[in-house]
């Protein structure tokens, strides 16, 4: 039995490559899409270093060189897999929405970049008798000869291609031709956000097939609601003799096929007994073998049953929280080319923060992830490579979702990304692609995969009215709506019947969260709605990686590049940089709120410090794998700690338990409490130990000092300003010039900060309103300048009283700056009162203070370690910390506002040297941030590198700070953060 299709499909006739790339259909020549398996036959791998020529088009291409004798001798060598752009050819391009050429399908650019690859390769006899050549990935149009012959075209880059060579390949040499067009018509098909990358990409396979071997398997594995694992194997072609066993079950069976669809055959559904189900908490999997004469092949089985009840999506019958990001497939230093060790270290720092979920946006991920998925434990999105978003602009018009020409290219690509990963455990969910707007040709993806799927879900976010989908989706939706959501009263649709159908499906944002520069604000509003309203499962944060790329300064300083930083005249700048993570996987501060947000567990510790109280939040499995540690900490540190014995406590269930006597008589001024859930033992993704989730007590830090001050000091007249005690300040400028023996400028009110990402973007959920960076631009606060109005000594008090204004305006802002002392402290209290006229809001309340450079080391008490703004920060634990000015910053890609430490009572600024001088400040819940240069600096700077010492320690102390939301694509910060102009009173007390 050929286990084959034949190679009919092939056009005939000569290769035209004009007319194949501008064809709006699938590729040609290629074998029926099945699952990537591990066969148990001869494979060998093609990747390696190939023969490489590149050319500026199609037509300065080399003509003839898929001719089996060419002389190549003249040729490059590439590496295969790569993205060429990363290894001298082009250069990359970013766009998000726009397409980098003129939107006229299905014609692409004469300009259009080719790569000719060649490889000759030898091989054995295992190979002659049937053999498949498999390409995983290839960006974005390949033609493929073997040894003077056409295999086919391949349409599809994120999708798996595969052409029969038997009777073309022979013993001995092999010659191998590839050709790569940049772009073809499916490039109208892959608009998605991220760099335009050519090249083969992923792995090229060759695969004995001989006769009478399996062609492909489709495994039903499923669990009832009594506990049972079933299993139904569906093998192509149907060979008679296949022995499937389960070794862990006692199962052995020789499959008898009574059904017979298409070229297969479909078993009997075994009941195998009582199984341990799959989960993302517990991914159990058992080994299933399927053996014929002729080879053993494994399979890794999860048994789960995936259902929509209730407007609830369930798993094994429970409803499921996703805790979800969106991955990008990306790499700095080599583009889309992924090794195995960066899938593990990204699903591990994605177990390690929380993380249970993956849509792989925007296209099937490389296969080796979803073996990884199933392994470790994630809930998988799994989406068809299809974005058509550029074609917006124009109301959607000559959209492929909508034109008949693309149906077939469309069904082709769905069916590529249902095959290829039907037998996965973690997916549980097939999505039609994304912002491809509407259309009857997404309806026929959804009927199709339905139908050949239907024990999973269909998704696609863009089409609101959800007719073919078993979830409903959105992304970027403010908490306003998906609350009305969450209580089943959206708006409603038009047609009574989807409305109906609508309100009764779950809802998830595929995208929210969006984690551009510094934020993602306002993450703790979702997950208190996620929580409150079964109808809400959960989100996916956009998105895990930023896509820099990693380049060099002239000296050898490395940086990440984003749009624009290799001459594309179309590009949409660093919006690719809007990740939890680093190209290079560091976490961002985004990714520790998140990890806090979403932490499965929800303890709480009485204020009385007897008690702690644990609400399990895992979907699935009990507190068994966790351990409780606490400290207690005080200003010099940890000063007792130990372990807890709790309960095990069930999924969904509470437990209270209360503290031992030894804890609860640490309560004291200045102490605090941690209580920790730790890993009790080594996980695949993490060692024992590592924390899960955590929960605070503790009295304020380190109490205001109160000044005892009798008498008060006289303001004496010194060099030509004005010494006050400890200070001395200038009669020019009503600052500080030296504080004890330091020099120091300031203080001087800023309501300004450099703007971040957020502050720069469009409030999703108040359309037509301005962006917060305009608003704070146009009142011109960047500009802010002091003029000394007065300055008053009287009876221990020198008052100063300055007016700050902004060119132009004639709005401004008093502030009476009072100052005592009692000859060692000085107190500043400083009233800040603004006459009308300002804008809705101000980005911060603080007051600049310049200091020698020097002084580069900050201790403090509040929250730390890591940054905290009002929506932000949820990481950030109370106690005592000490950095130094370079790690207080975030080197978010392009440079911003970042690195405000808050709820601060005590900071104490320090030269490097011990026993050096110091300043500490005093005060009452006050932001800092520390910089060794300026915020215009910051402000200018496009790149990391720009970021240029100045030779002085800028510290600001907040009174109150603007909340981050998450405007560059989103709400921008909720209400309650947000900064409203006004007056108030800042007092801190120096020493
Ligand atoms: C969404 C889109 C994503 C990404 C994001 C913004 O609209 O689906 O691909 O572009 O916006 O970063």
């Amino acid at each position: 039995m050929n286990p084959l299709p034949s190679r009919a499909n092939l056009a005939a006739g000569p290769y035209d490559p004009m007319m194949e790339l501008t064809n709006p259909g699938p590729g040609t020549g290629s074998l029926p899409p099945r699952a990537h398996l591990e066969t148990g036959l001869p494979t060998r791998s093609l990747n390696g270093d190939w023969r490489f020529h590149y050319s500026e088009s199609v037509a300065s291409a080399p003509t003839g060189m898929e001719k089996e004798v060419f002389n190549d001798g003249a040729w490059d060598t590439l590496p295969v897999p790569s993205s060429w752009n990363f290894h001298g050819y082009g250069a990359p391009s970013y766009t998000n929405v726009q397409f980098p050429f003129p939107l006229d399908p299905p014609f692409v650019p004469d300009a259009n970049p080719v790569g000719d690859h060649r490889l000759t390769f030898d091989v054995g006899t295992e190979f002659l008798h049937g053999a498949v050549l498999r390409f995983d990935g290839l960006d974005n149009a390949g033609t493929i000869w073997l040894n003077g012959h056409l295999l086919g075209t391949t349409r599809g880059s994120k999708l798996v291609h595969e052409f029969d060579v038997t009777g073309i390949l022979r013993a001995g040499a092999n010659v191998l031709v590839v050709r790569v067009a940049q772009f073809s018509a499916s490039s109208y098909l892959e608009d998605q956000d991220a760099w335009w990358l050519p090249g083969i990409f992923r792995d090229v396979t060759l695969l004995a097939q001989p006769q009478a071997s399996i062609w492909d398997v489709f495994v039903h594995a499923g669990y009832t609601v009594d506990g049972v694992g079933t299993l139904r194997v569906e093998i192509s072609p149907p060979l008679p003799d296949v022995v499937a066993s389960i070794a862990g079950l006692g199962f052995s069976e020789v499959l008898e096929f009574s059904q017979q669809q298409g070229g297969s055959g479909i078993s009997k559904s075994f009941e195998l007994g009582p199984v341990e189900p799959w989960s993302a908490e517990s991914p159990t999997l058992y080994e299933l073998t399927l053996a014929t004469p002729l080879q053993t092949m494994p399979l890794k089985v999860g048994f789960r049953s995936i259902t929509v009840h209730d407007a609830q999506l369930k798993l094994n019958g429970a409803p499921l929280l996703f805790r979800g990001v969106n991955r990008h497939e990306h790499n700095p230093d080599r583009g889309r080319v992924l090794s195995r060790e960066q899938m593990v270290n990204e699903l591990c720092l994605m177990k390690a923060h929380n993380i249970n979920a993956i849509r792989t946006a925007h296209y099937p991920p490389h296969p080796m992830l979803l073996e990884l998925a199933d392994e470790l434990g994630f809930y998988i999105i799994d989406e068809c490579d299809y974005e058509t978003h550029g074609f917006e602009d124009g109301d959607w018009a000559g959209n492929p979702s909508a034109e008949p020409r693309y149906l077939e290219a469309l069904l082709d690509r769905m069916r590529r990304t249902v095959e290829r990963d039907k037998n996965h455990p973690s997916v549980i969910m097939f999505s039609l692609g994304n912002e491809a707007g509407t259309g009857p040709n997404l309806q026929a993806m959804a009927q199709w995969t339905k139908a050949r799927d239907p024990e999973r879900l269909v998704h696609y976010e863009g089409d609101w009215a959800c007719p073919y989908v078993d979830v409903y989706s959105r992304m970027y939706v403010s908490p306003a709506e998906v609350e009305l959501i969450g209580r089943q009263k959206e708006a409603p649709l038009p047609d009574q019947d989807q409305d109906r159908h609508r309100r009764n499906l779950p809802f998830i944002l595929c995208e929210y969260a969006h984690a551009m520069g510094n934020g993602p604000g306002g993450l703790q509003e979702y997950q208190d709605l996620f929580d409150r309203y079964p109808r809400l499962q959960g989100g996916f944060v956009w998105e895990w990686m930023e896509h820099g790329i990693r380049q060099h300064t002239p000296d050898g300083e490395a940086y990440f590049a984003y749009g624009g930083d290799f001459g594309e005249s179309v590009h949409d700048g660093n919006f690719v940089i809007d990740g939890l993570v680093s190209a290079d996987l560091e976490p961002r501060p985004g990714l520790l709120d998140y990890k806090k947000v979403v932490e499965p567990l929800a303890l709480g510790i009485s204020t009385d410090w007897r008690e702690v109280s644990i609400r399990n939040k895992y979907d699935f499995v009990d507190t068994s794998h966790l351990n409780y540690t606490w400290v207690v900490a005080g200003p010099k540190g940890m000063m007792s700690a130990g372990t807890l014995n709790i309960p095990v406590t069930a999924a969904g269930a509470s437990t209270t338990a209360e503290l031992p006597p030894e804890i609860t008589a640490e309560l004291a001024p200045e102490r605090v409490l941690t209580i920790s859930a730790t890993l009790a033992a080594d996980e695949p993704w993490a060692p024992a130990g590592h924390e899960i989730a955590w929960a605070q007590q503790g009295l304020p830090l380190v109490p205001i000092v109160e000044l005892q001050i009798q008498g008060g000091a006289e303001a004496v007249a010194q060099d030509g300003n004005l010494r006050f005690g400890p200070a001395t300040f200038s009669v020019a400028t009503g600052e500080l010039c030296a504080f004890k023996s330091v020099p120091v400028n300031g203080p001087r009110l800023t309501l300004w900060r450099s703007p971040t990402d957020n502050d720069k973007g469009k409030d999703h959920s108040q359309p037509g309103s301005p962006r917060a960076a305009d608003i704070w631009q146009s009142a011109g606060l960047p500009l802010l300048q002091g003029r000394l109005r007065s300055m008053t000594h009287d009876s221990g008090t020198l008052a100063v009283r300055v007016r700050y204004g902004v060119p132009v305006a004639r709005h401004h802002v008093d502030v009476d700056y009072v100052w005592r002392t009692n000859g060692t402290l000085l107190e500043l209290t400083a009233h800040v009162e603004p006459s009308a006229g300002w804008g809705v809001s101000w980005p911060r309340v603080g007051f600049d203070f310049e200091f020698p450079g020097e002084f580069s080391c900050v201790s403090w008490a509040g929250f730390g370690p890591g940054q905290k703004y009002p929506d932000t920060g949820m990481a950030a634990q109370r106690g005592w910390f000490s950095a130094s000015i370079a790690e207080l910053a975030v080197p978010y890609v392009r440079p911003q506002e970042n690195g405000a430490r808050a709820g601060v009572t005590w900071l104490e600024l320090a030269t490097a040297q011990t026993g050096g001088e110091s300043i500490s400040f005093h005060g009452e819940d006050f932001s800092f941030t520390l910089r060794p240069y300026s915020q215009q600096v910051l402000t200018a700077a496009r790149h990391t590198p720009d970021l240029v010492a100045d030779g002085i320690s800028h510290l600001t102390l907040d009174a109150a700070v603007h909340g981050i939301g998450t405007a560059s694509c989103g709400p921008g910060a909720l209400p309650q953060y947000q900064l409203a102009p006004g007056s108030g009173t800042f007092t801190v007390v120096l020493s």
